[in-house]
């Protein structure tokens, strides 16, 4: 599946804005303010509903308008094409569907590639608590195994209901014997989920070294998986148990997949604690990639990969292997400030930002704007 075509009507600073997208490599250069991440976040707005720079995605509407939208067209394999279209408006909300019928996030994600994106704002991936990588781990693993991907929302949902009964019986509503039945789920989805997140870093662990070494980061990586449980049903069982006094007064279950911790390493110390922002945005690229030559190993689809910015901190060398590993097979849209920056080597398509229909350029000193 790939992206074909974006149209921007109302994002940010994009008016009207509309890109065809080339099946491989896409490098889209233009000067600092020019609007190339905003184009990526519309982008993503509009095959996934959200934005990954902000939670509030009224954000995305122009200043002094009234809402945001964008429209992105896919085509699978066989040549049949999905238009998704992303709105939100103050007035009104959000707005979602495929072909014009409204439909569920994740019923569309069927419909359109996986997104995966670099930005500085990504960088909470690395520094961020547990949980955001938690999440994007989980992320991966329905994408590289889509039958096990329900994985985490079924551990979820018995977990919750573990947690609801032990508040109650924290209130004296309810009687500690009626957890057993939970505990046995949570141990059932946990382990289940425990094996599928162990199996992925396993296979990623290798891409992840290669990769970090290849982007610059000299020295030991290492990507880890760190279960506080474990994959055995029945010493989860006897480990909720052993906690069960302990869960009882906290009102919530304190141990199990849901705490689990997937390290990126550097030299045996957490690049999250102790990485330079260098390492750590070096650390997160390789964490995207790892998971994708994963992706393109196991022939699963690669995700659309929306790399922003990312050339500026890496010397000519690195920025040659970068393109060299985007080249070997997906799609992908890179930016940049200067077209040195972009190497000439890969069969890359580059596209001048200023040249994309509908976007405006300011014109130097003069403060008027002119249509390219
Ligand atoms: N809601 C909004 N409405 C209108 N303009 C906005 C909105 N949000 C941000 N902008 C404007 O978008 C512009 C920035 O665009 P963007 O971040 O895409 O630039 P860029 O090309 O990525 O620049 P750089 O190379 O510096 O990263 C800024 O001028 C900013 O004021
Ligand atoms: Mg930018």
């Amino acid at each position: 599946m790939r992206v074909t075509r974006v149209a921007a009507d109302h994002v940010r600073s994009l008016n009207g804005v509309s890109l065809d997208l080339d099946s491989g490599v896409t490098a889209l250069v233009g000067q600092n303010g020019a609007g190339k991440t905003n184009l990526i976040e519309a982008i993503y707005f509009g095959l996934t509903g959200r934005s990954f720079r902000t939670a509030e995605r009224r954000d995305l509407i122009p200043f002094g308008e009234s809402y945001a939208r964008c429209r992105v067209v896919v085509e699978d394999g066989e040549g049949i094409k999905h238009e998704f279209m992303s709105s939100t408006s103050r007035s009104e909300g959000s707005r979602f569907t495929m072909d014009g019928a409204a439909i569920e996030r994740s019923q569309a994600a069927a419909y359109r590639p996986a997104v995966t994106v670099f930005s500085p704002d990504r960088l909470e991936l690395v520094k961020g608590p547990p949980a955001v990588r938690r999440a994007h781990l989980d992320a991966y693993v329905a994408a590289r195994w889509p039958s096990r991907g329900e994985s985490r929302t079924k551990f979820g949902r018995v977990l919750a209901q573990r947690n609801a009964l032990l508040a109650r019986i924290q209130a004296g509503e309810a009687n500690v014997h009626q957890l057993g039945v939970w505990d046995r789920q949570v141990a059932e989805t946990g382990a289940r989920l425990c094996a599928v997140r162990t199996e992925a870093v396993a296979e990623l662990s290798g891409h992840f070294r290669t990769v970090s070494a290849e982007l610059g980061l000299e020295g030991d990586c290492q990507l880890e998986y760190r279960p506080g449980a474990c994959a055995d049903i029945e010493e989860i069982v006897e480990g909720l148990a052993q906690r069960l006094d302990y869960d009882v007064r906290l009102g919530r279950t304190s141990w199990g997949p849901h705490h689990d911790e997937l390290r990126l390493e550097f030299n045996g110390r957490q690049l999250r604690r102790f990485g330079s922002q260098g390492q750590q945005r070096t650390g997160l690229l390789s964490l995207l990639f790892a998971e994708r030559t994963a992706l393109l190993e196991a022939r699963s689809e690669a995700p659309l990969m929306l790399l922003d910015d990312v050339m500026s901190e890496l010397d000519s060398e690195r920025r040659e292997r970068l393109v060299t590993r985007l080249s070997q097979g997906g799609q992908s849209l890179i930016t940049a400030a200067e077209t040195d920056l972009i190497p000439k080597s890969g069969e890359i398509s580059e596209v001048a930002f200023d040249s994309v229909p509908g976007v405006t350029v300011a014109t130097g000193g003069t403060g008027e704007a002119a249509d390219a």
